[in-house]
């Protein structure tokens, strides 16, 4: 055991970066309270702690009150793709809004440390490249991603408050495309989507011609961020980028995924919509200087762990863990690495005077 042994809660440990944020914790010697409700995580994800003294898992939503005696709270529960945080808007709401509200009130009780997992989903359809922590972004309030960008709003909303207000000790993260081992086979994210049908010899679908870029972030490089960003002096608060701005064209990662595979599989073609959203870039100046954090995985090693935890879900059968991730009622089109179309709810357009013809 070490000297300064923190006993810390993780919402959403079961999660694709939760379960790496504990594990990590739990190595640092710490002791590990994993809150879950399982909606997207997965017990398979905590397996590796089950044995560990030092890890509690707790099967509890925290849109409900919670009462626990924790040192330190990384708030990370809440659904992260599109496919996911769709299928129940009022339910990814609730958790952003009602979910802050709890454990920001745990977090006062306890006067503990508290770090709001937020997103550049805050910064919506950027106008400005790469985006700084003081761009205030650009985000439609009724849109099918509102539920998602807006509720991340509204929990960073809520965290300054009760900063201001009850001076509670808050971190705010805003967590940029990440990729890693334990990602969600069927997100319809393009990392993952592109390893999966590489491994089952499927054509990579590129949506437009592939030269558009965007930046990923290995999840080791991240949990290493939020730590270092919980441990930053008190009066640091951020909210602080973490992302990697190292971009790359979806044509390079397709090829990349084919060549360390040594897959067959062809590339397909698809129109690019007209409204195919403008990439999205952190500035992580500020972390440079705060943190004294920058990535350090390259995208080839980090793909290849994420290929081989793949390759081995997909030997053991991706349903047999995860069978609430098959949503077949969900109309999906997965425009590489951004989600269009997503059901049941179609997109409402603001009303007109005009009657629909
Ligand atoms: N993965 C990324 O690239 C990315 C980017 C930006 C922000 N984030 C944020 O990081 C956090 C973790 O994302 P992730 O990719 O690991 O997603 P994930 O879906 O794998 O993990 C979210 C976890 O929260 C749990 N959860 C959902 N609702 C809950 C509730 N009401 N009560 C308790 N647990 C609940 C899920 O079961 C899951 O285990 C999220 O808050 C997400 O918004 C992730």
């Amino acid at each position: 055991m070490i000297d300064d042994q923190k006993r810390i809660l993780v919402t959403g440990g079961a999660g694709f970066i939760g379960s790496h944020l504990c594990g990590r914790l739990l190595a640092d010697g710490h002791d590990v309270l994993c809150v879950d409700n399982f909606y997207t995580g997965t017990k398979r994800n905590m397996l590796p702690f089950l044995d560990n003294p030092f890890f509690e898992l707790l099967r509890h939503d925290i849109t409900f009150p919670l009462f626990v005696e924790v040192d330190e709270i990384y708030n990370l529960a809440c659904p992260a793709s599109p496919i996911h945080y769709q299928n129940d808007p009022v339910q990814t709401t609730k958790v952003n809004v009602h979910g802050a509200i709890n454990m920001l009130g745990l977090a006062k009780r306890l006067k503990s440390k508290i770090l709001q997992a937020s997103t550049s989903e805050i910064y919506g359809d950027p106008t400005v490249n790469p985006q700084p922590e003081t761009y205030k972004g650009s985000v439609n309030p009724i849109g099918p991603r509102s539920c998602y960008d807006e509720g991340k709003r509204c929990a960073e909303t809520l965290f300054f408050d009760y900063h201001r207000q009850h001076q509670v000790k808050i971190k705010v993260a805003r967590i940029f495309n990440t990729y890693g081992p334990r990602m969600h086979p069927n997100d319809g994210r393009v990392v993952s989507n592109f390893i999966v049908q590489s491994l089952r010899c499927e054509p990579l679908t590129i949506y437009g011609n592939g030269f558009q870029t965007r930046s990923f972030c290995y999840v080791d490089d991240l949990v290493d961020g939020l730590i270092r960003e919980m441990n930053t002096p008190d009066y640091f608060t951020g909210p602080l980028n973490l992302g990697n701005p190292t971009e790359s064209t979806i044509l390079e990662l397709a090829e990349l995924i084919l060549n360390l595979t040594g897959s067959k599989s062809g590339i397909q073609y698809n129109t690019l919509p007209q409204d195919d959203p403008r990439q999205r870039q952190p500035d992580i100046t500020l972390a440079k200087q705060v943190l004294e954090w920058e990535p350090t995985v390259p995208l080839q090693e980090g793909l290849q762990k994420t290929i081989d935890y793949f390759d081995d879900l997909l030997r053991e059968g991706i349903d047999k863990y995860n069978s609430r991730w098959q949503m077949p009622k969900m109309k999906v089109v997965a425009i590489n690495d951004s989600i269009k179309s997503v059901g049941p709810y179609p997109e409402t357009q603001p009303s007109t005077l005009i009657p629909p013809a």
